[in-house]
């Protein structure tokens, strides 16, 4: 007996009269293809709509058009196809399939998820279909009733099957004649991963044949245990996720459009990549996660620590092949994260690697610069001191972003976004007078304290409130206060070099003093003296 498939679930529930299901899976393309099917089959066109892109129609093959790139409210677009009549001319005509792509965050305000209801309730003539493209978590639970969910497991043989002949068309190389060894060898790999693993072998081997089955389980092995220099990570944040920010939020959305295949048609160059640099816990990796989620693009990390980590005089060859595979699986995004650490890391050790270090920073730094694949290099860096002055040059980055500390401002939106990713409704806390109090706090403190608070009140046995919050932030240290000196001097390289990040201002650090300040790390850390058992310094 054969499973049914994804698709199969999606179409019976259909037939059967739904008009809203939820597709739960971290995999977008699996879901746009599960779209695209569901259009073909009911002879529908299919809309997609994303915060980040508004509103777009989608053709049998895929690509994508923008319709109405002002239309980022989902309420506005699901009122559109509910209604079906001139107010929204892409419904104009009746009958759509409409796909709202991460659509998670907004489940939880009630405008959409009353217009979720009513598109429950539309009538089927004319036939609409609205697809909610979720990661999987439970659905709020009025909705939970009346949307049926269909679970997209890891693809299956026949989906392996067709991630490897693309690959195979893409790269121009031969097939085995008899697959099954290589898709049993990718098996437990998403589409991503499938990509990167037969991406790999391609660009190693030269052809798909039956050879390339041992690389494919390598390149497995080395996918789940993300040790290699290169892997796929899960894009799964989206632009709502992060809490100020503003201004790189916004050159990242106008060169969106930029990186697509027709701006290349146009003669506009793809955006080559930008440099992250600033506080640690600033929300530098969690941008780079939603580059690749809102340009709708592979996210492949680049470890150039781990082109160390093998044989001797393997590495320049390890990075060379590294980048070959980004540009293979290109359009892609490729996150260099903490990059200082990578490119300093040999040099420092004392061991005597004959030049290495310097030989693979060059490569990566002549790739960044001659590179014609769109690959958009996202690096992110805390430290400036021990950055290769090479990399900061003009036609490396397009632009290097400071993230500084979060205005008051910032911080509430930030607050705001933890309170409500944990179910709790920010209207309910005194938002103003909890940013007033976390001065000098990252965005992954602020997170930190209301973990903390929510782990207080839960112990308490009472609904967590400002109290709480308020508490976890006083027994915290600001990582800020301790490295006061070096942020000043990040601030002043970065006003020279860098664009600032977010919107506003900076704020000038809460006054020191009021004893040794201890991190919290080091609280935790049991074998460091308590505070004010011996003249510690900072
Ligand atoms: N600006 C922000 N908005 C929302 N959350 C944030 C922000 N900055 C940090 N965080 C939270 O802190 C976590 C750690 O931040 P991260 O991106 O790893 O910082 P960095 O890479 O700059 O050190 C994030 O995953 C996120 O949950
Ligand atoms: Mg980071």
């Amino acid at each position: 007996m054969t499973r049914e498939s994804p698709y199969d679930r999606l179409l019976t529930r259909v037939r059967a009269g739904a008009t809203v299901v939820n597709l739960a899976s971290h995999e977008w393309q699996r879901v746009r293809g599960l779209a695209l099917g569901l259009a073909r089959d009911l002879g529908l066109p299919l809309r997609a709509w994303s915060q980040s892109a508004g509103l777009c129609a989608l053709d049998e093959r895929g690509r994508v058009e923008v319709l109405d790139e002002a239309a980022t409210d989902p309420v506005e677009v699901l009122r559109g196809i509910v209604a079906a009549g001139p107010e929204m001319p892409a419904f104009a005509e009746g009958g759509a399939v409409l796909l709202m792509e991460d659509v998670h965050p907004f489940l939880d305000h009630h405008p959409v998820v009353r217009w979720v209801r009513e598109a429950c309730h539309v009538a089927q003539e004319p036939r609409r279909v609205v697809l909610l493209a979720t990661l999987g978590g439970p659905l709020p639970a009025d909705l939970a009733k009346e949307v049926p969910t269909v679970e997209i497991p890891l693809p299956g043989p026949d989906d392996l099957r067709r991630v490897l002949r693309a690959v195979a068309a893409e790269q121009g190389v031969g097939l085995a004649a008899d697959d099954e060894p290589l898709i049993d060898a990718a098996r437990g790999l998403t589409v991503m991963e499938a990509r990167l693993a037969f991406g790999a072998a391609a660009v190693r081997l030269g052809h798909l044949g039956l050879a390339a089955v041992p690389e494919v389980a390598a390149e497995k092995k080395h996918v789940i245990r993300r040790q290699r220099a290169l892997s796929f990570e899960e894009a799964d944040a989206t632009l709502d996720d992060v809490g100020g920010l503003e201004r790189v939020k916004r050159w990242l959305s106008v060169r969106r459009l930029a990186f697509g295949a027709d701006a290349r048609a146009y003669g506009v160059e793809a955006p080559r990549g930008i440099l992250l640099l600033g506080v640690p816990g600033g929300g530098k990796s969690l941008l780079a996660r939603v580059v690749a989620r809102s340009w709708r693009l592979p996210l492949l990390r680049f470890d150039p620590g781990a082109v160390f980590a093998g044989i001797v005089g393997e590495s320049e060859q390890n990075v060379r092949e590294a980048l070959r595979v980004a540009e293979a699986l290109a359009p892609c995004v490729l996150w260099i994260d903490e990059i200082e650490k990578g490119l300093s890391g040999v040099g420092s050790s004392g061991q005597t690697d004959g030049g290495t270090a310097a030989r693979v920073v060059g490569t990566l730094l002549s790739w960044m610069q001659d590179r014609t694949a769109p690959v958009f290099v996202v690096a992110t860096a805390n430290r400036i001191d021990m950055l290769p002055p090479e990399l900061l040059r003009k036609g490396r980055f397009d632009e290097i972003f400071f993230v500084d500390l979060p205005t008051a401002a910032e911080r509430r939106q930030i607050l705001a976004i933890h309170l409500r990713r944990r179910g709790r409704d920010p209207a309910d806390f005194d938002l103003e007078g909890l940013a007033a109090a976390t001065a000098g706090f990252t965005g992954a403190e602020l997170e930190q304290a209301v973990r903390e608070a929510l782990v207080d009140a839960f112990a308490e046995g009472v609904e967590v409130a400002d109290a709480h919050i308020l508490a976890s932030a006083r027994a915290t240290w600001p990582l800020s206060r301790t490295m006061g000196d070096q942020l000043d001097a990040l601030r002043r390289w970065a006003r020279a070099r860098a664009r600032m990040a977010g919107a506003g201002e900076p704020e000038a650090l809460p006054a020191r003093g009021g004893g040794v300040p201890v991190l919290r790390q080091e609280a935790a850390n049991p074998f460091i003296p308590q505070a004010g058992s011996a003249g510690r310094e900072a």
